[in-house]
């Protein structure tokens, strides 16, 4: 995203996010980069409707704007910008701002305030999923494009477009999306797991912690998309050891995102998961990432169709 971080390791948007006290912390342990705990688009739509008098089209929130409007403190957006510009204007390394969003509405014209809050770009958690039987997969595809060239006009920070792992073209729309004029794809976002307590008779979520199996999803696509797509990809996903983010360096990831494993471990374990990167840099003899970014990715005119049923032969044939 032109950004020049000092570690490809950057902590994804999660609660450990949020307070300025948590961010310096995070900065301190080594982290390259932060994401921002994301900003809701029903929490702008929330703030539009009582600061402006724009008619904010509230009906197709339903429950989620309710839900924001009861739980969430009128000066809430403003106090979360106020933390936003003491966090950036504290802190060395690059902060990015971070939006959730499904929809291509008003609160667009809110991107900017990141901008504006000293962010270094903004990462779009596009959080739109083919629940509905009456959306096609055009349907879905043509929200984010749509959205990401209104946002695009909005500020002028580089745009990092989150993603989930569900498209019925996977990696013809990531590269689809790639030439959108975006400056970085990151790779995946992930879905509250839904659960049925069996005593209160209701859903609940399960829990948001990810366990390390998803990394093989997130290693696979990495390898595939890296050569293909017009901007660096950001790995997220189940990601626990240094070990993991060698991978995705080897695979083409220009950052690695860690979330999960923070939450047993602490901030700290920045510390360790930098140590082990470095440790295995000083062992192959590599100065720099550079040296061994994407080496094991799928090369450009590689058919990667070709290149994974061959490890699938390897696998199978000899079971
Ligand atoms: C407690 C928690 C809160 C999260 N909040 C956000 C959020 O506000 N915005 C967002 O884009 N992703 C959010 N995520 C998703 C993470 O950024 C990340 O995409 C996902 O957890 C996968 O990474 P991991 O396997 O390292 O946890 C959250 C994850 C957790 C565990």
């Amino acid at each position: 995203m032109g950004l020049k971080l000092k570690s490809p390791i950057i902590v994804g948007s999660c609660g450990l996010t949020s307070s300025v006290e948590d961010l310096i912390r995070i900065e301190q342990c080594g982290a390259g980069a932060v994401v921002l705990k994301s900003v809701f688009e029903e929490e702008i739509i929330h703030d539009i409707k009582r600061n402006t008098h724009v008619t904010a089209p509230i009906e197709h929130y339903g429950e989620s704007y309710e839900y924001i409007a009861s739980h969430v403190a009128d000066d809430s957006l403003a106090r979360r910008f106020a933390t936003i510009k003491e966090a950036t204007q504290r802190m060395t390394i690059p902060v990015i701002g971070s939006i959730n969003c499904f929809s291509h509405e008003n609160w667009l014209t809110y991107a900017k305030k990141f901008e504006d809050c000293g962010c270094k770009a903004i990462e779009l958690n596009m959080a739109i999923l083919p629940y509905e039987c009456s959306l096609s997969s055009e349907d879905v595809e043509r929200t984010y494009t749509n959205i990401i060239q209104s946002i695009r006009l909005a500020v002028s920070i580089p745009i990092s477009v989150k993603v989930g792992p569900y498209f019925t073209d996977m990696a013809k729309f990531m590269q689809r999306l790639s030439w959108l004029g975006i400056q970085g794809i990151t790779m995946f976002n992930k879905s509250v797991q839904i659960d049925i307590d069996t005593d209160e008779m209701t859903m609940r979520s399960a829990s948001c912690l990810s366990s390390h199996d998803i990394f093989y999803d997130t290693l696979r696509w990495v390898a595939i998309l890296t050569n293909k797509l017009r901007c660096p990809i950001s790995a997220v996903g189940g990601v626990y050891t240094s070990e993991d983010v060698v991978k995705l360096l080897l695979a083409g990831a220009g950052t690695v995102q860690v979330v999960s494993c923070l939450y047993p471990n602490g901030i700290e374990y920045l510390n360790t998961l930098n140590a082990g990167l470095k440790d295995w840099m000083a062992k192959k003899g590599y100065e720099t990432v550079d040296q061994f970014r994407g080496i094991m990715s799928v090369p450009t005119h590689d058919k990667a169709s070709v290149a994974l049923r061959t490890q699938f032969m390897r696998y199978f044939a000899e079971i």
